[in-house]
């Protein structure tokens, strides 16, 4: 499914953005519009020029890529046509939760992002420092985001405590796909 295309100029300033970044573990029900998860993915992962992302990647390898869970089920974000795939079609933040050690918050969020890298991408080239180089632009990303949920008004946290396998099992996604954040968002509850 095709997103939205995003908007490249916004009303909230860098400096804004940076100070409303918190990070937030309240969630109300209101729903995620596909607009708001449009320019969240693309602030993530989408293409800038040609090939190039928003976030830095060492050699242009892109290791990263992102899964959604949302009420409708998980989804993969293609940036090559700022596309959604579906994954599957359930719901699984309760589950989501459940394999984050019973962190509540993820199942309240009406979107649960999960940021995932295939280390071999970058291995292959860098061997053993490709590691690093994986988890240094998993932090780049995952800033994005949080950025722009702030210039959107909407909170988000960083949440690094989890089962890698139970993450992938209930996604339903290969072992090549490390999960290395799960991003809860959501309006501020
Ligand atoms: C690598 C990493 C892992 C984190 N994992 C969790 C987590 O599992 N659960 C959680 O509630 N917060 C987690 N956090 C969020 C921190 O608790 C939070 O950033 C910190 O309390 C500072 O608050 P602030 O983000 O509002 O500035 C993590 C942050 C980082 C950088």
């Amino acid at each position: 499914m095709e997103l939205p295309k995003p908007k490249y100029t916004g009303t909230v300033s860098l400096e804004d953005a940076i100070i409303q970044r918190r990070s937030i573990r309240r969630f109300s029900d209101e729903i995620v519009s596909i607009e708001d998860l449009s320019q969240i993915l693309w602030a993530a992962q989408g293409l800038t020029k040609g090939r190039q992302r928003t976030a830095p990647s060492a050699g242009g390898l892109y290791p990263i890529e992102l899964f959604v869970a949302t009420h409708d089920g998980v989804f993969r974000y293609v940036p090559d046509g700022h596309r959604i795939e579906e994954i599957i079609k359930k719901e699984v933040r309760a589950k989501l939760s459940a394999a984050a050690l019973n962190q509540g918050f993820i199942k309240d969020a009406p979107v649960v992002l999960v940021i995932t890298a295939v280390f071999e991408r970058v291995t292959s080239k860098y061997g053993e420092r490709g590691e690093r180089y994986v988890h240094q632009e998993s932090g780049h990303v995952a800033q994005n985001v949080c950025l722009a949920c702030a210039a959107l008004g909407l909170g988000t946290l960083v949440v690094g405590a989890f089962h890698d396998l139970e993450v992938q099992k209930v996604l339903g996604i290969s072992e090549r796909f490390e999960p290395l954040y799960i991003m809860p968002i959501g309006r501020k509850g």
